[in-house]
């Protein structure tokens, strides 16, 4: 399905990164894995990154081939970390890489953003949101935080990112359109990687009622295919989409918020 793609993942050492990284490779693609971490599965390239830094950010444009048929932008940090380095992992730095990555890709080309079920607040988080949007300095996301009321402790920095991947992602739905580069979301809910009890512990007492009503967790192999599926030819008409890969809890929670149940 996948024969002759170069793919790129990002956050290729864990988790969802490397199972996807797995996934896409046992479909025929080539795969480029970029993280801070060599990743164990096995990659047919790995170009070391660190995606809080422009400059590494640069260096690994750099160093990574042209003729590129989609990115999975994995790589993230959980709700615990620092409030500034989770606003440039997880959005920041996605977005610069991207950008930078433009001129490599080739025609028809897939633009995969992990956002997260954390993300669906979105219509409700406006101004945070454009704030992060328009912010282009790494070195003011501590000073975004502090002006926007983005706490420590509350994890509302990975929320907010998370939202504002799946603005931008909207925003960005004909941007590349006269080369047919699309760009979508995938928004998984709470999946069992090294990171699971980080949102756990931020969510606390909403996460024992989600886990109250889900039939299981999420497992890597659940997100991993539905990537895959982005990255081929078969999701060509999805545009600037948002993909809840849930267990069906974005729904419930829809269904919940308006009445419908
Ligand atoms: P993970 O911690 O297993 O993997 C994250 C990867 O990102 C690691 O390989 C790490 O080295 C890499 N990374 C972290 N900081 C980096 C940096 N500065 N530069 C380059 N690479 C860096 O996490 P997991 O669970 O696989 O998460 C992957 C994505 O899925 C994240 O964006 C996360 O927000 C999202 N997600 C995860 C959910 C979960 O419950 N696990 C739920 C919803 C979304």
């Amino acid at each position: 399905m996948l024969k002759n793609k170069t793919i790129i993942v990002t956050g290729a050492a864990s988790g969802i990164g490397a199972e996807t990284a797995k996934t896409l490779k046992a479909q025929g693609a080539t795969v480029i894995g970029v993280d801070l971490n060599q990743p164990d599965t096995p990659v047919d390239q790995f170009v070391k990154a660190n995606l809080s830094d422009p400059a590494s950010i640069d260096q690994a444009v750099a160093e990574l081939p042209k003729g590129i048929d989609a990115i999975c932008n994995i790589a993230g940090l959980p709700p615990t970390k620092d409030r500034a380095a989770v606003l440039k992992v997880n959005f920041l730095g996605l977005r610069d890489f991207t950008e930078k990555m433009i001129d490599k890709l080739n025609d028809n080309a897939s633009i995969v953003n992990v956002a997260s079920l954390a993300g669906l607040g979105w219509p409700e988080a406006g101004d945070q949101i454009k704030a992060l949007i328009t912010l282009r300095d790494f070195n003011a996301a501590e000073k975004l935080c502090e002006e926007q009321g983005v706490g420590q402790s509350d994890g509302r920095s990975y929320f907010l990112t998370k939202e504002t991947l799946i603005v931008w992602t909207m925003m960005n739905r004909w941007t590349w359109r006269d080369r047919g580069i699309r760009m979508n979301c995938v928004s998984p809910g709470p999946v069992e990687t090294p990171i699971l009890p980080d949102f756990l512990e931020t969510l606390g007492e909403r996460a024992e009622e989600d886990a109250k009503v889900m039939d299981r967790p999420g497992q890597p192999t659940d997100i991993a295919p539905v990537i895959a599926f982005m990255c081929s030819d078969g999701s060509d008409w999805i545009r600037g989409a948002n993909i809840p890969v849930d267990g069906g809890m974005y729904q419930h929670v829809m269904c919940e918020m308006h009445g419908h149940n």
